[in-house]
């Protein structure tokens, strides 16, 4: 791969895995019988309020008890180094990339640490549990609710993340499974803008034919040795 400037990376649960933290779709991926699909949506939130928010505070009390894994680690090192624009588009709401040092990190389904109020729209960062927690600090409402992009609502950025991608060089998905759109459609877009594309996920993803190349393996394993031979390429 001669030539690369432009990085755009997409992380999805997979590279999270390894930490502790449970995938959307994989064996454990149900919560109390249910699909995430039926959770996480703006509807759910209105006719199901406490369920919403205790999928959501179980999953940031979780947060407290991992750490990022080597996956992270490799990705924040080549942050730190890379001289070229890079970017690390994830879709987990985790802050792992940022705990291992990760700086250019875009949250396009949000995150767990930040609260948006559904009154007023004021967003700002959150800790602790949303049932029987605090009235929004801007409005007084008692309208938290967790700064999250649900099925149906539209992801955070996307202006700015098609924009990178038709002038990427290089753009790599790890750890997720191609099965929500828009982030599974990223690939063919950076494809057809000329980049070339690498897939690292422990088996092959729903979009696997549309990458250039994929390798099969935990990310812990992957993503460190791509990162040494982008490098000792460069
Ligand atoms: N290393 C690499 N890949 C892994 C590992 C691992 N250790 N463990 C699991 N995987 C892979 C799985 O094989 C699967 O293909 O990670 C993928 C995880 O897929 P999902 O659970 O569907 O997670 P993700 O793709 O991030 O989901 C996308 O769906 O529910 C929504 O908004 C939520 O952001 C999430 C979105």
């Amino acid at each position: 791969m001669a030539d690369i400037q432009t990085i755009v990376v997409l992380t999805g649960a997979g590279i999270s895995a390894e930490s502790g933290l449970a995938t959307f779709r994989g064996p454990e991926g149900l919560w109390e019988g249910r699909r995430v699909e039926e959770i996480c949506t703006p509807e759910a939130l209105f006719a199901d309020r406490e369920l919403v928010l205790d999928f959501y505070d179980q999953r940031r009390r979780a947060l407290a008890t991992v750490e990022p894994n080597a996956g992270h680690r490799a990705l924040a090192w080549l942050d730190q180094h890379w001289p070229g624009e890079l970017l690390i588009v994830t879709q987990n709401v985790d802050d792992l990339h940022e705990r291992a040092g990760a700086q250019r990190v875009l949250h396009m389904h949000g995150e767990l640490l930040s609260a948006l109020c559904s009154a007023c729209g004021a967003r700002g960062g959150f800790a602790g549990d949303m049932i029987g927690g605090p009235r929004c600090a801007v409005c007084g409402q008692d309208a938290l609710r967790p700064d999250i992009v649900f099925f149906g609502e539209m992801p955070y950025e996307m202006e700015r993340i098609e924009a990178l991608l038709t002038r990427a060089d290089l753009f790599v998905s790890i750890g997720t499974s191609g099965a929500v759109y828009p982030a599974a459609g990223f690939v063919q877009g950076a494809r057809q803008a000329g980049a070339d594309t690498l897939e690292l996920n422990l088996e092959p993803s729903a979009g696997s034919h549309h990458f250039h190349e994929t390798r099969i393996g935990p990310a812990s394993v992957l993503v460190p040795a791509w990162v040494e031979e982008l490098i000792a390429e460069g």
